[in-house]
């Protein structure tokens, strides 16, 4: 029998939890944690992603401001609002929305960001405290976590899994490389330019699908009995939503697997809220 994984029901209840966080928060420190969003532009699924971090953060009684800037805002505008929340005791998370336009120098911004309200953990203090393992509290990328989240709640254990990666990229592949090797995992990164690269998808117990091609995995490659996690999203001329994964043709051989939506996507803003209260618990 085939689980399909319900990123919409985990991520309900994370928020459920985070929301009880929020006011024990409130009520016990008089601290209401709060959220600075930045996007630049109007790239609509980048307006539509901070739409509903927003709204999500209200709803779990968080301070949420969403600042806005035209698409040729330059560098030193959005530095000088990232100074200005860095500053602000009453915003505990920064997260600047990527992609940016071409003219900005998004490291100098990401960089900018205190790592201490780093929400998105790409800042490279948070990113070498992950890398090294390192004890303590530090943010790391929200999707990266909520697709460990999502492991959790269908796997007994991580240690020892052979684990394939596909993708290379410092928004999730990266950072969930580091956070399957911290518990013990065997990890193969690997892209598009891998050769043969059904060998390492066949040898995955957990398959991670991060390439950005629609429907790239069909069922040959997969191994019998493995979890498959696309973190594609790719609209279709038709305007339909599809993973990397081919849904209907891997299920028949996967033992979980995340479908597209409903998997991957509700675990990165419940993550993002998870995370924006740890960083004002952390930080009190
Ligand atoms: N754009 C797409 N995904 C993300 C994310 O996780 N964080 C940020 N900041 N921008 C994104």
């Amino acid at each position: 029998m085939t689980n399909v994984i319900n990123g919409r029901k985990i991520a309900k209840q994370l928020n459920q939890e985070t929301k009880t966080r929020v006011d024990k928060l409130k009520k016990e420190k008089g601290i209401i944690p709060g959220i600075a969003v930045i996007l630049v532009g109007d790239n609509p699924a980048s307006v539509i992603y901070t739409r509903n971090k927003q709204r999500t953060a209200e709803k779990l009684g968080m301070k949420s401001i969403l600042k806005k800037f035209p698409k040729d805002v330059s560098q030193a505008e959005v530095l000088q609002a990232i100074h200005h929340y860095n500053n602000d005791p009453t915003i505990h998370a920064i997260l600047i929305q990527l992609p940016l336009p071409k003219h900005l120098n998004q490291t100098e911004l990401i960089e900018a960001i205190a790592p201490e309200k780093d929400v998105d953990g790409f800042n490279s203090k948070n990113v070498g405290k992950l890398y090294n393992n390192e004890d303590g509290h530090y943010p790391v990328s929200c999707t990266s976590r909520g697709i460990m989240t999502l492991l959790h709640s269908y796997l007994d254990k991580i240690e020892g899994k052979n684990v394939t990666i596909i993708g290379r990229s410092i928004l999730v592949s990266r950072p969930l490389q580091s956070l399957l090797i911290n518990e013990n995992a065997t990890v193969t990164m690997v892209s598009l330019h891998t050769d043969n690269i059904d060998y390492y998808t066949k040898h995955a117990d957990i398959l991670v699908v991060a390439a950005g091609k629609p429907n790239l995995i069909k069922k040959d490659q997969v191994k019998a009995g493995a979890t498959v996690i696309d973190v594609g999203i790719n609209r279709m001329a038709n305007h339909h939503l599809v993973g990397d994964v081919d849904f209907d043709d891997v299920k028949e051989v996967a033992e979980n697997i995340t479908p597209v939506p409903g998997g991957v996507g509700p675990m990165t803003i419940a993550t993002l809220m998870q995370q924006t209260v740890d960083l004002a618990e952390w930080n009190k």
